[in-house]
């Protein structure tokens, strides 16, 4: 933009300094004398939280639609309703003069537990990603700004604005940045938003690997890097490491400090330059869009309704759902009156409207009567007498539904659950109306999974109806009524037990640490990986129809670079009109890297009339096979068979077919000075020579050990005793006999691994 750099050119050090730290809470500085403007942001992720003043970071906001939180939407696993929803949320920005909007949140679920897991949208990156690029493709498409956050590795409230994640390469890669890298390349965010915490030991506000070389030089990202509100420690530190902008201000501290940094020569100028560059061309773009006016709120919270309804899943219905028609109804639990749609902390909004679901029941019940019993007190209380009052309505009815929900003490951005149940009140409550009336319905409203071991065999149905929206109350009652048939599926694993998740030795983290021991294995990865039982797997849900799945068609063999498209056919072979969340895992049974047993690399969700088929096609490109090398420092997708499994869920594997891959790339040979035998005859290059030199120089180790061919050396198996001891300290069993120091042997052999030509003829090592 020729704007940004003339601006720029006339920028005094002070005035760029100074535009580097917010104004205010909630604004970026305005500098008049240039004509630049300032820009207004505000949380995010699910509805405009636009405070009425920006000088106070938790100021009273006005007035906008709450949308399903993302534990919801991304149940929908649909993109074009996250765009939907993205575009409304735009149109509420412009009309309460807002030019970025603070979300979406795309960290992993790494543990249930997890403050704001409802705010984030899955334990599978792929999914997170491409849901989290289309939300920012429909804000955006309105010319309203997104913030992607936090990146990265903010996956616990505990202690957040200091602990250290202790994580592995290739973990961070695969599991933690893949969500990030997709909805950067995808979405193409005009900002990013770093983390408070540290990350293997540097706060995510200083991190140059993550945001100068992998966010902006690899990925491209083209934006901003604001800060979380309070995350920047040392300014200088930051702005050297790629954090363009710090937020909440003013800071004059800050300001000094950069301007300080660049007269002492600690920075060099032409990054602060470049710092300002980025914020100039957020700003100059938010103000293409001009603002003001007002938005639809009836469309918007009919919107809300029908994305809530979407999202919900239905967990579990021994023919007890739709309801069929019974004429008295015992409604049961305080979150039926005081529904819990959506979160504590930054993202919650100042709704439009509430809808009850009594009053949503009460009208879509015709003339059946509805008794109410509130079953459980605010909060983490008891109170047995609510109990007995409601066992009694359960009793006169034909059919009880207990609505429950997490009181925010429990559940909330700023803390994590202290644990995976629901409250004991709760629980008892749901155990004792079961008792009472077998036609027992569960609506739960959590942002994340629960722990139902005490009282799931007991009731008849659980719709998981989550942190809702503002209109979430009427889409429980479609569902109930069988007005809406449920698509939800879902995007995080209800495990059995806390004890069971693959964080559970290593959450929250002590000392100031938390270490990602499980690594790669989050979510279905890892309960599959250890073949461990599930309440309800990833990607279940179930619907008012069936589906049946046919004829997996995928070209047997396929060039990585050209990626592999499937087709196969989904058919409604029930009575009503439904959608059905087709997933498609990609399994490598023979990998050089131990990998998950299956991973997502696809999905579709499609919309069918009873009886009918649709043709579902799917490409999965040169990543849906590849795993990051450490050692490599690449995606590598090695040459050979891939398992392609079409399902309903993770666990619900319809269709499979094996492929093959044949590489196009050739990957440089990883031995080196320290490699073991084991590796060398592992290696493509590697054996071919290790193989020959194996034979000449094996007779020499068993005549230095003074054994006989077959003999074992100290009772142990001799090739079993040197395969995993690097080649050098093979070699130096029989040193005195070799023509040259084991060092220089494995240099020789290194040599000739990597191609190296050598003094015109081939050297000969023994
Ligand atoms: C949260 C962010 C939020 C910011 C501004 C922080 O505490 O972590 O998600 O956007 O506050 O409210």
């Amino acid at each position: 933009m020729l704007e940004v750099e003339q601006i720029l050119c006339q920028m005094t050090l002070e005035e760029k300094a100074a535009l580097c730290t917010g104004a205010s809470a909630w604004t970026t500085l305005a500098i008049p004398r240039l004509g630049i403007p300032e820009m207004v942001v505000s949380d995010g992720p699910h509805g405009v939280r636009r405070v009425t003043d920006v000088q106070a970071v938790g100021a009273k906001s006005l007035p906008a639609t709450a949308f399903p939180t993302a534990s919801c939407l991304s149940a929908t696993w649909d993109r074009e309703l996250l765009r939907e929803v993205g575009a409304a949320i735009a149109r509420e920005a412009i009309a309460l003069g807002v030019d970025v909007v603070l979300g979406p949140g795309n960290n992993m679920k790494r543990s249930p537990l997890g403050g704001r897991n409802f705010e984030y949208f899955a334990e599978d990156p792929y999914l997170a990603g491409e849901l989290a690029a289309s939300y920012i493709q429909g804000v955006q498409a309105q010319g309203v700004g997104t913030s992607l956050k936090h990146y990265a590795a903010n996956n616990q409230e505990y202690q957040r604005l200091r602990i250290d994640v202790r994580v592995d390469e290739r973990t961070l890669r695969e599991i933690y940045l893949t969500g990030f890298e997709i909805a950067v390349k995808k979405g193409r965010p005009w900002t990013v938003m770093c983390a408070y915490n540290k990350v293997n030991g540097t706060y995510a506000s200083e991190h140059r690997y993550l945001l100068q070389q992998i966010l902006k030089d690899e990925w491209g990202f083209e934006g901003l890097v604001v800060s979380d509100w309070g995350a920047v420690v040392d300014r200088v530190a930051a702005l050297e490491a790629g954090l363009d902008l710090a937020m909440p201000g003013p800071k004059a501290r800050f300001t000094q400090a950069l301007v300080e940094a660049v007269r002492s020569g600690r920075l060099e100028e032409a990054r602060l330059d470049e710092a300002v560059r980025r914020i100039l061309r957020v700003v100059f773009r938010a103000k293409a869009t001009p603002k003001g006016g007002q938005f639809d709120l009836e469309a918007h919270h009919a919107l809300a309704r029908r994305a809530a309804a979407e999202g919900m899943v239905l967990l579990k219905n021994e023919g007890l759902l739709p309801l069929k028609n019974p004429q008295r109804i015992a409604v049961i639990g305080r979150s039926a009156r005081y529904p819990q749609f959506q979160g504590g902390g930054s993202s919650n909004v100042n709704p439009t409207r509430v809808d009850i679901p009594l009053e949503e029941l009460r009208r879509l019940a015709g003339e059946a009567q509805i008794a109410y019993a509130e079953g459980y007190p605010e909060g983490l209380a008891e109170d047995p007498g609510l109990i007995e009052e409601a066992v009694a309505r359960a009793k006169e009815a034909e059919v009880a539904l207990v609505f429950v929900a997490l009181p925010p003490a429990v559940e909330s951005e700023g803390y994590d659950r202290p644990f995976l149940g629901l409250t004991p009140q709760q629980e008892a409550l749901i155990q004792a109306v079961s008792q009472a009336q077998p036609r027992t319905v569960v609506i739960l409203n959590t942002g994340s999974a629960v722990d139902m071991r005490t009282w799931i065999g007991g009731v008849g149905a659980v719709l998981q109806g989550w942190l809702m929206g503002q209109a979430g109350a009427g889409a429980i009652a479609d569902i109930l009524f069988g007005r809406v048939n449920p698509s939800g599926k879902l995007a995080e694993t209800f495990p059995l037990r806390l004890q069971d998740t693959p964080a559970y030795l290593n959450f929250p983290g002590e000392n100031g640490e938390v270490r990602y021991g499980e690594g790669i294995y989050i979510g279905y990865r890892y309960y599959e990986a250890k073949e461990l039982p599930v309440l309800f797997p990833f990607g279940h849900g179930l619907s008012y129809t069936t589906f049946h799945y046919a004829n997996l068609r995928c070209p047997p063999r396929f060039k990585d670079t050209e990626g592999l498209r499937i087709a196969f056919e989904v058919t409604n072979t029930g009575q009503m009109a439904g959608k059905e969340i087709v997933q498609v895992y990609v399994r490598d049974p023979q990998a050089s890297l131990p990998r998950p047993p299956k991973e997502l690399k696809g999905f579709a969700k499609v919309a069918l009339e009873p009886g009918e088929t649709k043709t579902v096609e799917i490409e999965l490109d040169y990543r849906a096979f590849a795993y990051y090398h450490p050692g490599l420092k690449d995606w590598v997708a090695e040459e050979g068979e891939y398992e392609i499994l079409v399902g309903a869920s993770s666990a619900d594997i319809r269709l499979c077919q094996t492929v093959v891959l044949e590489a196009t790339q050739d990957w440089p040979s990883l031995l080196n000075e320290e490699s073991t035998l084991r590796e060398w005859l592992q290696d493509k290059r590697g054996r071919g020579i290790m193989e020959p030199f194996l034979e000449e120089m094996l007779p020499r180790i068993r005549a230095a050990f003074g054994l006989e061919e077959g003999e074992t050396f100290i009772g142990m198996d001799l090739m079993g005793f040197l395969l995993d001891m690097p080649l050098r300290s093979v070699l130096d069993f029989q040193s005195e006999q070799l023509p040259a120091p084991p060092e220089a042997m494995v240099q020789e052999l290194l040599h000739r691994v990597r191609g190296v030509k050598r003094s015109g003829e081939e050297h000969r090592v023994l």
